[in-house]
């Protein structure tokens, strides 16, 4: 029997990775005026993306979602926004152009703002403090006034995922990722580098492309789809506070969405079936991910889809492998064939970063593009041995021209790491590094598309 379920049902569960409010009555005034704010989506952008997903999980589309690992308010600024965007599009294009797939676009942008964190305190010259959780429940550095949670903080997050996603939505309906300007996305400093120039021989056949089909007369005018883009928000749905306060009830269809983005994930970190994360998510409809980490058995893995998509809805479930390149052949393999075995469907979208952070010799976190390759790489032969589809990637990127992430082919070392390393949280990879792994997924998704094409090409002529 399935217990009743309300946007506060979690409340009755365990629940990790949250924070202790010193006064209670103060978040739920906060939650309380968050209730009565517009939402930032709409549950019908929801269910396309739900649409959209159901595609990618029939094997007709690639799911690419990235951004930042965690927003910051000191960092909210419009060339940021701007320069993450474009470092997507650049993506998207190269993965549709270079491996005719549809791409659908997600960006963790919008609201990511809550981070799970290995220890509750961190500690510095003997001195114990919270972690920092992310600028939605607290601040970054380390004075006790900053580290202590301030559900105030709820409605900043608000205020800049709205004016983020305005700006988004401006970008991406309103002319920037029109397709006759493929050549300009590429400013900056990635024009100059390698992928740049690849990035820049690509543009010219799309431009001659676009012209070619101008000539046709399909143009911007009659088909809206060269002009204008789709782009989708996503974050962790880890503060559940502020999570239930943005739940409301679509009055299209009488069910509940999670309007504060399009798409919600649960972390490794809180994906315990009978934990509150889970609670609170299986009662929204909109399309949900959860992260797979090494400790995931099969059986909890189908644990939680009985319990977050128990009638096998396409589209709702995205599974998102995070296990190291080291570690992907050991896990993956047996996950796939039990989802599979058991005819249930998902995207399998894969996370090669959180697997792959290491401490480099010069003392940052760091994660090297070479073992973020390796590991999309071995997705994609594993999805090939199994005959399923490998249907997404969940980066951490920044457009700007950051130092995070080891190598790459600007081959950024240990010692240069210190020159622009600006991440809160996370190492992120810059545009550059993000445009290498785009160059190779689309070589990757091609061979896929050949296949698939060899296979049913046989099949009809049996
Ligand atoms: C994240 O995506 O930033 C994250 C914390 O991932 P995971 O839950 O997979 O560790
Ligand atoms: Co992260």
């Amino acid at each position: 029997m399935t217990e009743r379920w309300a946007p506060d049902s979690w409340r009755a569960k365990p629940a990790k990775q949250m924070p202790t409010y010193t006064d209670p009555q103060a978040v739920e005034s906060v939650a309380q005026t968050l209730s009565h704010y517009p939402p930032l989506v709409f549950a019908g952008e929801a269910r396309a993306l739900k649409q959209k997903l159901a595609r990618v999980a029939a094997g007709e589309g690639f799911l690419l979602q990235g951004g930042d690992c965690a927003e910051s308010f000191a960092e909210f600024d419009p060339d940021k926004i701007r320069d993450t965007f474009r470092a997507l599009l650049q993506m998207a294009v190269v993965l549709t152009f270079g491996s005719g797939t549809p791409v659908v676009k997600v960006g963790r942008m919008a609201g990511q703002f809550a981070k799970p964190r290995s220890a509750d305190t961190e500690t510095i010259d003997g001195i114990e403090l919270p972690s920092y959780r992310g600028d939605i429940i607290n601040g970054f550095d380390f004075t006790e006034e900053a580290r202590r949670p301030d559900p105030q903080r709820m409605i900043q997050a608000y205020n800049q995922a709205a004016a983020s996603l305005n700006l988004l939505r401006a970008f991406a309906q309103g002319g920037y990722a029109d397709l006759h300007q493929v050549h300009r996305w590429n400013l900056g400093f990635c024009a100059r580098s390698p992928q740049g120039e690849r990035y820049q021989g690509m543009a010219d056949r799309i431009d001659e492309a676009v012209q070619f089909m101008n000539a046709c007369g399909i143009t911007a005018e009659t088909s809206p789809s060269i002009r204008e883009t789709d782009f989708f928000t996503a974050h962790e749905a880890l503060l559940l506070q502020y999570e239930e306060a943005m739940t409301r009830v679509d009055s299209t269809t009488g069910d509940w969405y999670d309007v504060s983005g399009h798409f919600l994930w649960i972390g490794d970190r809180t994906r315990q079936p009978d934990g509150a994360h889970v609670e609170f998510l299986r009662g929204v409809n909109n399309p949900i991910g959860i992260k797979c980490g090494p400790s995931l058995e099969s059986d909890e893995l189908m644990r939680l889809i009985d319990i977050l998509n128990p009638k096998d809805e396409p589209g709702r479930l995205v599974l998102i492998p995070r296990y190291g390149a080291d570690k992907i052949e050991r896990h993956l393999p047996a996950m796939i064939r039990r989802v599979k075995g058991e005819g249930r469907t998902v995207v399998w979208a894969c996370d090669p970063m959180h697997g792959n952070t290491v401490k480099s010799s010069t003392g940052y976190k760091t994660r090297p593009v070479d073992r973020i390759l390796d590991e999309v790489s071995r997705f994609f032969d594993i999805h090939q041995a199994e005959g399923t589809h490998p249907g997404g990637v969940h980066f951490e990127l920044t457009g700007q021209d950051v130092t995070e992430c080891t190598g790459g082919a600007q081959a950024i070392t240990d010692s240069a790491l210190s020159l622009r390393y600006h991440t809160a949280c996370d190492p992120r990879l810059n545009a550059s590094q993000a445009l290498e792994l785009a160059f190779l997924i689309a070589e990757r998704l091609k061979e896929e598309r050949a296949d698939r094409d060899r296979a049913r090409r046989s099949a009809a002529a049996e």
